[in-house]
């Protein structure tokens, strides 16, 4: 038996027990079940729901997109490969309605970028040195957020006490990560990425681990 469900977007699920709840659904209809496996997965979401299928953009004329299929991949695919194979051999299609052209980029967004690739470089050194009062606040097995030195760590607790520090700060364009705690990950609330509690990247857009001591 498969137990789908418990979708959350990424970077909101800071109080976690979603895999609890799903437990306690597949334990109502099969008692003496015994979980072998569970697992997250990343959808992407466009910004009006429909799915990105053409041309990367109008100076690639050789690169193809098919994404932000939000859960329909099983059928989004078929459609992507008829319409990029009439793409690539210069058949009209009817499908205008996919093109990843439809949004034009914000004559803001390189400033954007500019900004917060700013803001992550300028991390002091410093901000990982966290007194040992502050640290007691976050039990084992726990993670959270700490302000120290005018900046937010992402602070994780292992078992055994053992503490994982890392800039709560997303190295693709500088937000603030909120911690997962199923997964033991900190998630991007803006575009989606996510790194373990080492710092290392797991998804992107980020191409670059979190700044960690
Ligand atoms: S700022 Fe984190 S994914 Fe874009």
């Amino acid at each position: 038996m498969l137990v789908g469900g418990g979708a959350h977007r990424t970077g909101e699920n800071s109080a976690g027990g979603k895999y609890g709840n799903l437990r306690k659904t597949a334990q109502k209809f099969f008692p003496n079940g015994r979980e072998v496996a569970n697992w997250s997965a990343q959808d992407c979401m466009t910004l009006d729901g429909v799915p990105y299928i053409g041309q990367y953009s109008s100076s690639t004329p050789n690169l193809f997109v098919a994404t932000g299929f939000g859960k329909w991949g099983m059928t989004t695919s078929m459609v992507s490969a008829m319409i990029i194979s009439d793409l690539i051999q210069d058949k009209p299609h009817p499908y205008e309605i996919f093109s990843p052209q439809r949004f034009k980029p914000s004559v803001s967004a390189k400033s954007l970028m500019d900004e917060a690739a700013h803001a992550v470089k300028g991390l002091s050194s410093g901000i990982f040195n966290i007194p040992d009062a502050k640290l007691n606040d976050i039990p084992s097995g726990h993670g959270g957020l700490i302000e120290h030195d005018g900046q937010k760590v992402g602070v994780y607790k292992d078992e055994s006490g053992e503490v994982f520090t890392v800039s709560a700060r997303c190295t693709h364009l500088g937000c603030q990560l909120e911690w997962n705690p199923d997964e033991l990950s900190w998630d991007c609330p803006c575009h989606g990425s996510r790194f373990d509690y080492h710092g290392d990247l797991i998804d992107n857009p980020a191409m670059e681990n979190l700044h960690k001591n």
